[in-house]
């Protein structure tokens, strides 16, 4: 063997490095590529609403864990996949366009006009964005509401309904339970609307009720009055919970009751269960095109988490532009490996939000990351862009392809990568389009939001008493 290597050609002796190179090179590449398998259709086509109706809770030291579905999960009966996946991106543009108007009026002027800060509603619109549902119990009764980290108040379907959208369970009816309460308009509860909602409450009628108004901004409303009832949460009861009775409901809630509201104000469930739970949530949203459930878990022992790396944690920026919303520092991004240099990072807060479903970035930002992506993901056929998105692929030749691991640095040298599942839309269900699922704002000063399309398997802790957000990988289940 000694003898072998003595007599090693001098041309190969030159060449060893090269070939040491070229081979941890590969290695390299393999490590920041991830494989995606393309399921070309493997979406239920059954609603499963019983199924999420009876969505299980468990207790663990002082945690209570519930179990959450992706709405198509529950309410799916989809006839026409393809319009469904497209329409979602359009209403998705509806609610980015909303939360920079907020944010913009919200700049531009700390007095807030009423009638300004109303978004225009435009009937009759169905919001399908990819909401994901969990079950709680108000007043006795069980019901499927979404979760949203980008407002405040929670609410519900109420009885005698002026206009609600078809929902699954019965509607809560005050009337006939005996723990509710309404909330009178000189209250302070009432007046703590304005932070929560942005439109303050006003008296009812018999000059007693408070009235309140939320608008999401997708055409999406609700309006009512402010009560109290009480709200089990699995095995735990919140007494006297302020909530909206809901008698006035557009469109989009399709099928859940209502919905929870997990943003910082005071009228936020986070806010209202303080001493339950010392205001930390946190969620692992499952990938939508599975049976797999994910779960929300409110409080903060981690040790009930079942993450697969370890939770680092980013402070959270505080915004008084959106006070309600949760931001962080992003501060680079990678693509398989490959750091981007584009000049617009750290000029702001990234917003996170759970109901905003395509990753938004600086148009410098976003171009320095398609171009790399382009470099390292390319022999592929493209595909016509849709709506947002503009880098697309036709895949319906393969099985599966190598993607590059998308990571996301924030302050205090926190990585997080996105999940394999949260990098190509597919707006055609054979793949035959399939689009990277990021895009860019109209413009440098608009603020980037991290969408729950990139959000997927991942435990992401909300702690609103340090005011740190926590990331880490988690294969979400309930179990
Ligand atoms: C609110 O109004 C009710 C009567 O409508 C009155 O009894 C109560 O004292 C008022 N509360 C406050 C805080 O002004
Ligand atoms: C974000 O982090 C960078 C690097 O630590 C820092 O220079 C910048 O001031 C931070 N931005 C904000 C808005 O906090
Ligand atoms: C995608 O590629 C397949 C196979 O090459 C082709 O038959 C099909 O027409 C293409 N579809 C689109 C929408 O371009």
């Amino acid at each position: 063997m000694a003898k072998a290597t003595h007599n090693l050609p001098l041309m190969l002796w030159i060449f060893l490095p090269f070939l040491l190179l070229n081979i941890a090179n590969r290695v390299h590449c393999f490590e920041e590529k991830k494989v995606l398998v393309l399921n070309k259709f493997q979406w239920k086509q059954q609603s499963n609403v019983p199924r999420c109706l009876s969505q299980k809770s468990r207790r663990e030291k002082n945690a209570i864990i519930l179990e959450m579905k992706p709405w198509d999960y529950c309410f799916g009966m989809i006839k026409n996949w393809d319009a469904k996946l497209q329409s979602r991106l359009i209403f998705d543009n509806n609610r980015v366009q909303s939360l920079q108007s907020r944010i913009r009026k919200a700049v531009s002027s700390r007095i807030e006009d009423q009638s300004d800060t109303q978004i225009p509603l435009s009937s009759g619109i169905k919001l399908q964005t990819l909401n994901y549902i969990v079950t709680v119990e108000l007043g006795g009764k069980k019901m499927m509401v979404i979760i949203d980290t980008g407002s405040d108040l929670t609410w519900v379907q109420c009885q005698p309904c002026k206009s609600c959208y078809s929902q699954q369970d019965p509607l809560f009816d005050p009337a006939i339970s005996p723990s509710y309460q309404s909330i009178l308009c000189n209250s302070s509860t009432c007046q703590s609307l304005q932070s929560s909602t942005a439109n303050s409450g006003a008296c009812g009628t018999n000059q007693r009720t408070c009235n309140y108004v939320v608008s999401y901004g997708d055409g999406s409303y609700t309006w009512g009055e402010l009560g109290h009832e009480r709200l089990n949460l699995g095995t735990t009861a919140v007494e006297d919970f302020v909530f909206g009775c809901g008698r006035n409901n557009k469109g989009l809630f399709g099928g859940a009751a209502g919905l929870m509201g997990l943003g910082r104000s005071d009228l936020s469930l986070v806010s209202q269960t303080y001493t339950k739970f010392g205001g930390v949530f946190s969620y692992c949203l499952p990938s939508t095109e599975t049976d797999a459930s994910g779960s929300l878990t409110l409080g903060g022992d981690s040790s009930v988490y079942k993450n697969s790396t370890p939770i680092s944690y980013t402070k959270m920026i505080s915004s008084s532009e959106l006070s309600t919303s949760y931001f962080l520092n992003l501060t680079g991004i990678s693509i398989g490996g490959v750091a981007l240099q584009p000049p617009g990072f750290a000029n702001g807060g990234m917003l996170i939000d759970s109901g905003t479903v395509i990753t938004r970035l600086a148009p410098s930002v976003y171009r320095a990351l398609r171009a790399e992506f382009l470099k390292q993901f390319s022999g592929f056929p493209p595909a016509p862009g849709f709506s947002i998105l503009d880098t697309c692929f036709n895949l319906s030749e393969y099985e599966e392809v190598n993607i590059p691991i998308l990571r996301m640095y924030f302050e205090e040298a926190v990585e997080v990568d996105v999940d394999v599942t949260g990098i190509f839309y597919f707006i055609k269900t054979d793949a035959s389009q399939v689009c990277l699922a990021l895009a860019s704002l109209s413009n440098e000063n608009e603020i980037g939001i991290i969408g729950n399309y990139q959000q997927k398997n991942l435990r992401i802790v909300y702690d609103t008493k340090e005011s740190k957000l926590g990331f880490a990988e988690e294969t979400c289940s309930f179990v």
